[in-house]
């Protein structure tokens, strides 16, 4: 196990807080102005994807202090005792092996003596012909038509995975599939997606790694009592739902076949699982070869993370590029913003591998932390979010680092509307670093025939103070492989985060509180009277509830 290390007691802490201070007056504009070899120096090309970060406030000696951070704190430890099927989730006592779910080696990962490969392999084995079943009409429905709807139910990483990478290549999507996911415990959800489908033609996917979530739980018994309405007979059952899941004793409670269980394991964190059976609803909508093309993207990087030194490592200098603003500039956030209509759910994925994995406060001795933790993640794909938010990131009062991603080539070639899109791709980030001086704001009314008066007016409303950082992920085409390893960039990033900010990223005991409260309050709900157990607040709430459904 790599040892416990307050990252404040390392050399470097002190040294990047005072290069901080320094760097608080650069300006990017003059960096780039004074080194011609910026961008040269500041880019990585993995595959097809080039990651520029030229666009930071950093200096080689920033960079060099980062990575002496990174070595100070065990990073390459850390890696080592993941892949090596450490149980480096300790809380849970878990090894952490979301990788072998995308390791196509063929040298064994040993867990308890157990090669867990053979495991995975049977499973991705059994998931491939499942879906030439569905695809190839062997596998029917009760009335003898082929499954034209598949319906996911599950929700946190059994849900943001599969939609966000079922929806950034719908491109590759099957002729005959429309996929579904009903994730919210509000009946909304289930309803409005049981009015596009007919009990004939769907396949309901009941995605829980645990098999108890609630949410789940409940939309996957509604989903039943509406198929049972048309089927009648549970013996339909086995052709409509399948599990997947680690818990075989409450999937076989719920009625669910054994033989439809797609199997994973407890080394499989919720929102590490889209490589897992939670992926076969990408399988299923992608096709099985397009989802192992997703995979390879992502064991590549693996790979790559694996064995690159740090300083060619893209997710290293991405979790140290962040971890730069986060601790040493006091940035609370972090955008992501795809240049790609696809991928619009590829933040709020994120906002989950991000802030469930590192929203904590507590180190891995049992302490509180004396420095900040994860980012609050969010964003939107791009140019929406320009006509909505990037005002703030323009000329707030807050540094808010961005992520920029885009294709360079389009799914939808259609027009001139990629230029379009990749003219703002490529401005924003050049205007958030460079802003525009005073100078070039009144260069600019004067030409426009403003007088005098209202240029001194509009003057400093006008102006931007740029040095706003951005990184950029230019990526050749957004295929299974690509996304693949876009996704295990960022899943990397935040494991070395993880390890340098000395807390554990792969449990989640922060979502249990308010999951144990409702489940108090649930039986509370069930009857109209007044409740007086709880605070002021909640009791009132409560029954002004009751009082409004009478
Ligand atoms: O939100 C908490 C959480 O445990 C997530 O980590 C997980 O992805 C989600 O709930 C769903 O859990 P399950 O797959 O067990 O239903």
């Amino acid at each position: 196990m790599f040892p416990s290390i307050n990252p404040t007691t390392t050399k470097a802490w002190p040294q990047l807080q005072q290069q901080a201070a320094v760097m608080k007056q650069a300006s990017l504009r003059e960096l780039f102005a004074k080194d011609p070899q910026r961008f040269a120096k500041f880019h990585l090309q993995f595959e097809e994807i080039l990651f520029d970060y030229s666009k930071n406030l950093i200096t080689q000696e920033t960079l060099d202090t980062l990575l002496s951070l990174a070595n100070e704190s065990n990073v390459k430890a850390a890696i080592d005792a993941m892949f090596g099927a450490e149980k480096i989730n300790r809380t849970e006592d878990r090894a952490v092996l979301h990788t072998a779910l995308r390791n196509f080696s063929g040298k064994p990962v040993m867990l308890d003596g157990k090669d867990v490969l053979q495991d995975v392999h049977a499973v991705q084995q059994k998931m491939k012909a499942f879906c030439e079943n569905i695809h190839s009409h062997k596998w029917l429905g009760y009335t003898g038509k082929p499954i034209k709807y598949v319906v996911n139910i599950g929700i946190g990483g059994s849900d943001l995975g599969p939609v966000m990478v079922t929806e950034a290549l719908k491109p590759y999507a099957t002729k005959g599939i429309t996929p579904f996911f009903v994730s919210n415990v509000d009946g909304t959800h289930i309803v409005e997606t049981l009015k596009k489908v007919t009990p004939e033609e769907t396949l309901f996917l009941v995605a829980s790694k645990t098999f108890t979530t609630q949410e789940t739980m409940t939309n996957a018994n509604t989903a039943r009592e509406w198929f049972l309405q048309s089927a009648k007979d549970p013996a339909h059952i086995a052709k409509h739902f399948a599990a997947l899941s680690t818990n075989e004793k409450d999937v076989k409670a719920f009625g669910i076949d054994p033989a439809n269980m797609f199997e994973f394991w407890d080394w499989v964190g919720g929102r590490y699982s889209l490589w897992s059976a939670i992926g076969l609803s990408i399988a299923l909508t992608i096709g099985y070869d397009n989802f192992e093309a997703l995979l390879k993207g992502a064991e590549a990087v693996d790979n790559h993370f694996r064995t690159t030194p740090f300083e060619k490592n893209i997710p290293v200098i991405m979790a140290l590029v962040g971890l730069w603003y986060g601790n040493f500039f006091g940035t609370a956030t972090e955008a992501i913003l795809p240049y790609d209509q696809y991928m619009h759910r590829f933040a709020a994925y994120f906002q989950q591998g991000n802030m469930e994995s590192n929203g904590k406060y507590v180190d891995r001795d049992g302490k509180p932390v004396a420095w900040e933790t994860g980012p609050i993640v969010w964003g939107e794909p791009g140019t929406n979010g320009q006509h909505a938010f990037y005002q703030l990131i323009h000329q707030g009062t807050r540094i808010v680092p961005a992520d920029f991603i885009a294709p360079a080539i389009s799914h939808n070639p259609v027009g001139d509307h990629h230029v379009k899109l990749m003219s703002n791709f490529f401005a924003q980030t050049e205007a958030l670093m460079n802003g525009k001086t005073e100078a070039e704001v009144r260069a600019e009314l004067e030409k426009a025939g403003k007088s005098e008066a209202e240029i001194k007016e509009l003057l400093p409303y006008k102006v931007f103070t740029g040095n706003r950082p951005t990184n950029s992920f230019l990526v050749k085409e957004i295929t299974p492989r690509s996304l693949g390893s876009l996704i295990a960039l960022y899943e990397h990033k935040i494991f070395v985060q993880g390890v340098i900010w000395n807390i554990y990223s792969f449990d989640q005991w922060g979502v249990e509180l308010g999951k144990q409260l409702a489940g108090r309050i649930l039986p509370e709900l069930m009857n109209d009277t007044p409740v007086s157990n709880h605070d002021a607040s909640t009791n009132g709430l409560i029954n002004a509830f009751k009082d409004m459904r009478k």
